[in-house]
């Protein structure tokens, strides 16, 4: 990792001042010291949003939303932190070190794979090619295989590689972008005898590419792996035609599958995207909610296909959309469902679809038979499962709506929520998400340390919600991901599986931190270590926001939340002061 990386972020914050950044999509108005504005992120009629030129930080005293310019940025825009530091880099003139950005790299796999992509678009329509007869074959009409720029690979092992060094492209670039594999000296294409998906972002640049099979064979789909331009938690597919359609209509449709995607977008329902081969993640409903906040998930009708749209649920009503979910019965998809029963019944489902909380609740009434004792008790359990995440006010209107269903009292689920939250303890902000602090790209030493500790002693992942806290580092968080990924699913911390699950750069950077393997034994006590550190760290960047906060807020109109806050202040410093001692 480039020494310059945090110099960089350093400067961005010297050069980039808030109050400028913020003016320009929020109108500011002087207000004593600081500067005030009708809240982005809320709706409001008088101004609550405080800007603090000395603080160089932001904060909404309605709805509690706050933090410095990256924050902002990444918030208003719905970009990475890389993505936010390029855009404040770009417009300010702030040259970013290639090795940093990769901005010239990428551009340069942005080209390759469109090349690639128009290689494999004119091969559907060659002799040899058997995706358009497939596609076709499935009721793909050839408007949609067009506008979706559909392709087809070949059966032979060196097609595209050839076509591509033709055009003057090396090797180790085409394996960067994973359109190629290389394996004991041997280089053949990677995706053979498959209709491609070719997959853009946004912006429209070529990312990445999905293929199907066509004959039977695993896997059914392959995907491009990770690259510096794809990366799967932050893309959807094609979002670049669709997303347009969404703003339009006002809701979007997530389904599982690309064949979904195209299939419904066939017979004229538009507004719809899928996730590029995994499970739902945060950033991509934030991507969402920017064309709209009102998402129905449309999953397959499967076990598999419930109990992911269960968890997508939560994700997507974590970032603030409303969410409602169509289930298909019979186990089907929606593309078997809207092919079978045509586009007025596939509305119809999406126009009766319940909301989310409705939904679980169903799945759960399926499984329990509520006239044993015992299932009612399981059934309650599980159902404060789902209440125990909804915001208070949406809380008491579903317990009611419950009790009434069900026939338990509104008292005896209010009981159960209360018991499980003095197990739980120690949720994150009001929001449920950690605004991370530290801004670096790079981890920080006890970010290094954690993850040195866990790959040595995997027991130690049982225990890493305590720690989570501390990867806020962009790298550092995709190392905890991957390594959360690999253990939840194979039970292991094994770095060859932990650098499958990362980018180029993030691989770099696990390797250099687990050449040094601490001493044997002694993980458990740097583990603890690290624990006490993260303790006092959190207190003193709970004391710093606290006095921004008391800064801005004004004395006449805040009184109150003053009090609170000076209040918890002696008590951190109280805190803070037995910690040193010890
Ligand atoms: P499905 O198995 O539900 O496929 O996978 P599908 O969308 O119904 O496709 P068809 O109708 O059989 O052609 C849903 C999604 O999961 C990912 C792909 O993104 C796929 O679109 N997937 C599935 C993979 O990445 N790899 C696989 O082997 C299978
Ligand atoms: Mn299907």
């Amino acid at each position: 990792m480039p020494k310059e990386s945090n110099d960089i972020v350093e400067e961005i914050k010297s050069r980039c001042n808030i109050v400028d950044v913020i003016g320009k999509v929020v109108p500011l108005k002087k207000a004593g010291s600081n500067y005030k504005g009708l809240c982005p992120f809320h709706n409001e009629k008088t101004p609550s949003f405080n800007v603090s030129e000395k603080n160089q930080f932001y904060h909404c005293f309605g709805c509690g939303k706050s933090g410095d310019v990256f924050t902002f940025v990444q918030e208003y825009y719905n970009l990475d932190f890389l993505g936010a530091l390029e855009k404040l880099a770009e417009e300010y003139g702030i040259e970013i070190k290639e090795s940093f950005s990769g901005g010239e790299d990428k551009n340069k796999c942005y080209e390759m794979n469109l090349q690639a992509a128009r290689y494999f678009y004119k091969a559907a329509r060659g002799k040899d090619s058997r995706a358009i007869g497939y596609m076709t074959a499935r009721g793909i009409s050839d408007d949609t295989l067009k506008k979706f720029g559909i392709g087809w690979a070949d059966e032979k092992w060196d097609s595209l590689t050839l076509y591509l060094k033709s055009l003057g492209y090396k090797e180790k670039d085409m394996d960067r972008v994973g359109l190629i594999s290389m394996s004991k000296g041997k280089v053949y294409d990677k995706f053979r005898s498959r209709v491609i998906f070719p997959i853009q972002n946004t912006r429209g640049k070529m990312i990445g590419f999905g293929g199907r099979i066509v004959d039977r064979g695993e896997p059914k789909y392959l995907n491009s792996p990770e690259s510096p331009v794809f990366r799967k938690k932050d893309n959807l597919y094609a979002l670049n035609i669709t997303g347009s359609e969404m703003s339009k209509s006002g809701s979007a449709i997530l389904v599982e599958g690309y064949m979904d995607v195209i299939s419904l977008y066939d017979r004229g329902v538009k507004n719809v995207t899928a996730s590029l081969g995994t499970s739902l993640t945060e950033g991509q409903a934030r991507l969402i909610k920017r064309y709209s906040p009102n998402v129905v998930i449309a999953y397959d009708g499967d076990a598999a296909g419930v109990n992911a749209a269960m968890r997508a649920t939560d994700i997507l009503y974590k970032e603030g959309c409303r969410v409602k979910v169509i289930y298909i019965d019979d186990g089907k998809d929606p593309d078997e469902f809207i092919k079978e029963n045509g586009t007025a019944a596939f509305m119809k489902k999406v126009d009766k679809a319940p909301g989310f909380v409705e939904y679980k609740f169903d799945r759960l009434l399926e499984r329990h038979d509520m006239d044993s004792t015992e299932e009612r008790v399981k059934f309650l359990k599980e159902a404060t499962d789902v209440l125990k995440v909804l915001r208070p006010t949406e809380r008491e209107v579903h317990i009611k709506e419950l009790a009434k269903r069900t026939g338990i009292s509104e008292g005896a689920i209010r009981n159960e929520l209360d018991s499980e939250e003095t197990e739980t303890g120690l949720p994150g902000d009001e929001a449920g998400r950690k605004v991370p602090v530290d801004k670096s790209i790079a981890p920080s030493l006890i970010e290094k340390t954690l993850i040195s500790v866990m790959v040595a002693d995997s027991a130690l992942m049982e225990k890493r919600k305590q720690v989570e806290g501390a990867f806020t580092s962009y790298y550092g968080r995709e190392i905890y991901d991957a390594m959360e990924e690999a253990f939840d699913s194979g039970g292991t911390t094994d770095p060859v599986k932990i650098g499958d699950g990362l980018s180029e750069e993030g691989r770099n950077i696990f390797d250099d931190i687990t050449k040094n393997i601490p001493t044997a034994g002694a993980e458990e006590e740097i583990f603890s270590d690290c624990l006490k550190k993260l303790d006092m760290a959190g207190v003193k960047r709970e004391m710093e926001e606290l006095q921004w906060k008391i800064s801005m807020a004004e004395e006449d109109k805040h009184r109150d939340d003053i009090d609170l806050w000076s209040k918890r202040l002696m008590e951190l410093q109280k805190k803070m002061n037995m910690g040193e001692n010890k």
